[in-house]
This record gives C-alpha cells, structure tokens and sequence, in this order.
C-alpha cells in the first residue's frame, strides 16, 4: 500500500482516504463520495477495511462484530473506489518473541471523556490504527463520519499535535428514515429493540427542542435527568452516559444552550450504540 501511495505522491496524485471497518452502509459510502469530490476525477480514492482488535475491550463485540468482505468489495467498486486496503492482524500487528508491535499512540486530553470514560483503551486503539493507516495510505485528506464525533476530534488533534501531513474532513451522520443514525452494529438490533433504538433520536429531538423553547441556557444535569427518564422507558434499554459539550474542544457544558452539543451512549439490549448533534 506504502509502495503505492509513493508512487501516487510522486506523480502529483491527490488522494482521498475513508478508514472503516467494513460491513459498510450508505453512511460510509457518502464518505466515499467526499473522497472522491476531494481527490477529483483524476485522484484516488482508498477505503480500509480492518476490524482492529486494539480499539476493542476484552468484554466487546470483537469477536462477533458484521462483516462481509464481499459485499463491500462490490459496493466499493459501484462506487469508484480505486483501492481496497484490507490488511490483516499479522500485517497490522506483528507478534513473534522479539519482533512483537510495541508503540501506541495515544492522546491524552480529549481521550479520557464520555467514550474514553466507558471504554478506557479504546481511543488508544484507535489513534494507533489510524496513524499507522494514514503511515501507510499516505493520503491528502482523510474522511471520517460525524456519529463518532469524539474520534473524529481526536483523530484531528492527534493530525495536528503530531504534524500528519494531510486534512481530516468531517461528514454528516446519515439516519435512516426515522431519525436511527447509520451504523454497522445496527445488524444486532432484531426484533423490538430496532424500534427501542430509536430512544437515542428521540432523547437528542427532546432535548434541542426543550433548548430551542428556553430563553437562556438549561442546567446540564436537568437535561441529563430528562435524557435518563426517556431511556429508562424502553424496557431494554440503559443509559450509559449523556454529556453536554463545546464541540470543538469537547469541555462539557454545566448550562446548555442553541450551539451545544450533545452526545450520548445507551445499550439496547447487549448492543451499544452512539449518537450526537448540534443543539
Ligand atoms: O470509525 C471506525 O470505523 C474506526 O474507529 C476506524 C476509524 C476505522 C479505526 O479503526
């Protein structure tokens, strides 16, 4: 892929990379379009795929986690993709007495919050896999999608503290039609939790229109008290945390108004699922 990617950089090819990790929906495809609108007819466009064990917990979905290898591929070919980059663990993290993979990167601000606080290695998984994606694809702009906005802030400061020649562009959640954003774990969701699913959309519609209503900002911990009783009305779901924040900086906010952003994690049954927006 590196061998490639030089060829391309000497050449003067611009390059537009979307990391993923397969099983991919029409989320990740309009990621794709942005590549390809930012790399131009004579560009590429490279999509990974790689199912990267060092951002999951030892109790997660690793093991079981969608895939369908084929299926993307033809999805990725419909849609212009020039490269399909799918390394495997050998290649990604060598092991072997002696010549194991041993450095991490890990960023220590942002990190720690809301996903960081409920996933403790999980962003240092993630900063990891996409430096050394970004080593390897070395391309001019990366995309990624705003339903991880918490990776996504993460993966721009770590781009920017560790001076990564390229530019992280950040794309809209796609929903489905009633409001559920996009993801590969909706595959879990069978039966009545699809429709217990969509308390995340419903909690972030509650409360942008409780904000929208207020002349001046609400206490955040009113606001969480709301998204909780919202939660514990479907029978199989848990909250496992709302936070209130300053978009770009992700400093929560004790009093929340128009222009904050809200962020929110909850099981469904054994499935957790995320979601965010702008209030
Ligand atoms: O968002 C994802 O799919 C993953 O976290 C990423 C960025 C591909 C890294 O494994």
């Amino acid at each position: 892929m590196q061998r490639l990617a030089r060829g391309w950089q000497r050449a003067g090819v611009r390059v537009g990379f979307v990391p993923t990790m397969g099983y991919l929906h029409a989320g990740h495809l309009s990621l794709v379009r942005r590549a390809r609108r930012i790399a131009g007819r004579e560009g590429r466009v490279v999509v990974s795929i790689y199912v990267n064990p060092t951002q999951f917990g030892p109790t997660e979905d690793l093991s079981r986690y969608p895939r369908d290898l084929a299926r993307d591929s033809s999805l990725c070919r419909e849609a212009g993709v020039d490269v399909l980059f799918v390394p495997d663990d050998k290649q990604m993290y060598p092991c072997g007495e002696g010549a194991g993979f041993s450095t991490y990167v890990v960023e220590e601000e942002l990190a720690g919050r809301m996903e960081g606080e409920s996933r403790p290695t999980h962003f240092r998984g993630v900063t990891t896999v996409v430096a050394k994606l970004l080593n390897m694809v070395l391309p001019d702009t990366a995309v990624f999608g705003a339903k991880d906005w918490q990776q996504a802030a993460i993966v721009q400061r770590m781009v920017r503290d560790l001076n990564f020649p390229v530019r992280i562009e950040v794309a809209a959640t796609w929903r489905e039609s009633d409001g559920l954003a996009m993801s590969s774990r909706n595959k879990y969701l069978t039966g009545d939790l699809r429709r217990q699913a969509l308390v995340l959309w419903h909690s972030i519609q509650a409360v942008r229109a409780q904000v929208s209503r207020s002349q001046k900002p609400l206490p955040a911990a009113r606001l969480k008290a709301r998204v909780k009783a919202l939660v514990a009305l479907e029978p199989e779901a848990r909250l496992d945390y709302v936070e209130f924040f300053e978009p770009k900086t992700l400093v929560p906010m004790a009093r929340v108004g128009r222009g904050a952003h809200m962020a929110l994690a909850v099981y469904i049954g054994t499935t957790r699922l995320i979601d965010n927006a702008r209030l």
